[in-house]
């Protein structure tokens, strides 16, 4: 299985993010937590900031989208051309026709679901996404501690895109650690944001490499 380190940068510093992605150049992605304070209690930015992004580096964009009206929004971040959107299940009128208009605009869709809704709604759903994304924190803010429940929905996600022999990538997002992501590889996840955790380190490189290993070897067990 392949594992992916995607450092948030909710936690750069954003006025030097040209900088500080320079500091994460050996990730696997970046991403990009675009929070409309309507959503989530928090406000980050837009279509603009993520535009700029898009021209300032080579690494691939996940942008998750905490904001409400998906179904209108989360096209103009394909339109960009950055690699993935994912919108959150609570927030869709239509996930299936977002999944279909992300698609055709050429970058790869996610569905999250946060702490309190149910890995059921993806039965129907997960066949119509590249990634699901199991928020393993109340969306809003970094820092928080890794919610323990989410590894059984982890795992029961895992058993599903199995099941159904798809490729869908599961993403976990929140309070990764060199800990956490032990055990979230281990229940199944292979796609990790951490975002304090690298962002507050000195040495980001070696941390994202330590994120990896940990990962790895908790598959490879
Ligand atoms: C939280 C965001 C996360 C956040 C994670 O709502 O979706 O991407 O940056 O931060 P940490 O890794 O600090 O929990
Ligand atoms: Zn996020």
């Amino acid at each position: 299985m392949s594992i992916r380190i995607q450092p948030s940068i909710l936690s750069a510093d954003f006025v030097n993010l040209e900088r500080d992605f320079a500091t994460i150049s050996t990730a696997d992605g970046i991403h990009v937590d675009v929070m409309d304070g309507h959503f989530v209690p928090n406000l980050t930015f837009g279509t603009g900031m993520v535009k700029r992004m898009q021209e300032i580096t080579t690494l691939p964009l996940d942008v998750h989208l905490m904001i409400e009206n998906p179904d209108h929004w989360a096209p103009k971040y394909a339109e960009l051309g950055v690699f993935s959107v994912t919108v959150h299940f609570e927030a869709c009128v239509d996930p299936v026709a977002i999944s279909k208009t992300i698609r055709a605009l050429g970058s790869r869709v996610g569905i999250s679901i946060k702490p309190n809704t149910s890995v059921e709604i993806l039965k129907e759903l997960v066949d119509h996404f590249d990634q699901v994304l199991i928020m393993s924190v109340e969306p809003g803010f970094g820092g928080q501690s890794f919610i323990e429940d989410s590894l059984a929905k982890i795992t029961a996600t895992r058993n599903l895109i199995k099941a159904k022999g798809l490729d869908t990538w599961l993403q976990v997002d929140g309070g990764i650690d060199v800990n956490t992501i032990v055990r979230a590889a281990s229940a199944g996840a292979d796609t990790f944001v951490a975002g304090s955790s690298v962002f507050a380190s000195a040495d980001r490189a070696a941390t994202i490499a330590q994120l990896r290993d940990s990962a790895l070897k908790a598959v490879n067990n």
